[in-house]
């Protein structure tokens, strides 16, 4: 957490002169995840995940939208590795649906949702892209919710049995793992604020899914590091700065614990052994003997999901007390209402290798907007690719600065399934035409392959 005051220049334009080269070796790429792009929801039996219910409740994503046919990447996947090589993407992160593999979440295992990834993986191979896969991005299956979903121990058991699945399975051709994505995002809005799946408001079942996901990932690392030879495993984790709405002591404690549930709790008992203090002394209950031993293990890389800075306010009427507060209103923002402050950026980047120590990938960075064709039937997006260069020049400069960042995935290759927001927002470099599913790369697309090509700012 920053106080407000500190939080300056928002927005300016960057200082640095100069351009400098990328080193040869740093990785570009694009991030995806399976319920976003995948559709097929119901082929090749595939179970129900808790995105699936949750897109059946009322009022819970924008216009109805359904993951059901999202992309159709499921069937359209060769288009898309086309796509990537187009744009000369070294490097590919996606992940896979748990309940494709493991319909009901474990026992059985589904050779055709298997198959897929294995498609998958030799047509990204085959093109020269190296696969970054990720065993959760939010699309935890139905039948484990049933059982209590993260809230249970049980839940690590559950994640190591499929982490092993899919190591065993994909372990011989990808060497790069990574366990979790976000998980400060996904156990707030799963547990504590109902804005995702399962939509769970209760501070004993947010306390529980954050020790639990914690149990898994490290069972899960343990798991991947037994079975895959040559593995470079990490976790991706949002962080982003977290600021009080005003300076009102009600909001500063708001702030501090926000932050500690969105920003500390998963990589500060990852890698250094303990949870943060606020949150270290309620989820007390909840620890056994062994278990922050069983949570720290060895990793290769930090991987880094990042947006704009985050406002907090006191609610007392929202299960911890803190709600989403409005950003000050000469903060520049996107076209869906997202900060932009990639002098946060670098800050971000920066405090990461002090803190952590580790190689960090930017595994996610981007920008939503409400795209469309033009009347020539292209796609002009100068707001993405003005963002995307702010925050390309900032990674620069934090690299300049000493962060020791070793590659850049942009969100995302394609527009997608943005969760609550359905099909409205659109984060893509590649435009999605939904009724036809005709893909067609924007400006940024362009932009960014330039960058990717020469290793250098366009
Ligand atoms: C991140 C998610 C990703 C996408 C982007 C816009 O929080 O990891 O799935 O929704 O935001």
């Amino acid at each position: 957490m920053v106080p407000r005051s500190s939080l300056i220049a928002a927005g300016r334009p960057m200082t640095s002169q100069s351009d400098p080269d990328f080193p040869a070796s740093f990785l570009w790429g694009a991030s995806t995840s399976s319920y976003q792009i995948e559709g097929a929801a119901r082929e090749d039996g595939r179970g129900p995940s808790i995105w699936d219910t949750r897109c059946l409740m009322k009022d819970r994503v924008a216009n109805g939208d359904t993951g059901d046919v999202a992309c159709d990447h499921y069937h359209r996947y060769p288009e898309d590795i086309a796509l990537m090589t187009r744009l000369g993407l070294k490097a590919y992160r996606f992940s896979v649906a748990w309940p494709r593999l493991l319909p009901e979440g474990r026992g059985q295992a589904n050779e055709k949702g298997l198959d897929f990834y294995d498609r998958l993986i030799d047509g990204l191979l085959e093109a020269g892209i190296e696969p970054w896969l990720c065993l959760y991005h939010w699309d935890l299956p139905q039948a484990l919710d049933d059982r209590g979903g993260w809230t249970v121990r049980d839940s690590a058991g559950w994640f190591a049995d499929y982490a092993a699945l899919a190591a065993s399975r994909y372990g011989d051709r990808v060497k790069r793992w990574a366990t979790f994505n976000e998980f400060g995002v996904f156990t707030m809005f799963g547990y504590a604020i109902d804005w995702g799946a399962p939509g769970i408001t209760d501070r004993q079942a947010h306390l529980q899914a954050i020790h639990h996901v914690n149990l898994a990932h490290g069972d899960g690392v343990a798991v991947l590091r037994s079975l895959v030879r040559g593995a470079s495993i990490g976790a991706v984790h949002n962080v982003q700065l977290v600021v009080p709405e005003s300076e009102t002591p009600e909001n500063r404690a708001a702030a501090a614990l926000l932050d500690e549930h969105w920003n500390l709790a998963f990589p500060e008992p990852q890698l250094r052994g303990h949870y943060p203090p606020l949150t270290a002394e309620a989820i007390a209950p909840y620890v056994q003997a062994g278990d922050m031993a069983r949570i720290r293990q060895p990793l290769d890389w930090f991987g880094l999901n990042h947006y704009g800075p985050i406002f907090a306010k006191a609610d007392p009427a929202m299960t911890w007390g803190y709600a989403w507060g409005a950003a000050p209103p000469d903060m520049p923002s996107t076209d869906i209402g997202w900060t932009i402050h990639p002098d946060a950026f670098r800050d971000t980047l920066t405090m990461l290798t002090r803190r952590y120590g580790l190689p960090i990938y930017v595994t996610e960075n981007g920008c939503g907007g409400k795209d469309a064709p033009g009347p020539d039937g292209k796609v002009a997006d100068p707001g993405r690719v003005a963002f995307l260069d702010a925050y390309v020049r900032s990674m620069q400069e934090a690299m300049a600065q000493g962060a020791d960042v070793r590659g850049y995935f942009v969100w995302s290759l394609l527009d997608n399934f943005e969760w609550g927001a359905g099909y409205g927002n659109r984060f893509g470099i590649v435009y999605v035409d939904f009724a036809t599913q005709r893909r067609i790369p924007k400006s940024s697309a362009d932009w960014f392959a330039a960058l990717v090509r020469a290793g250098r700012l366009p």
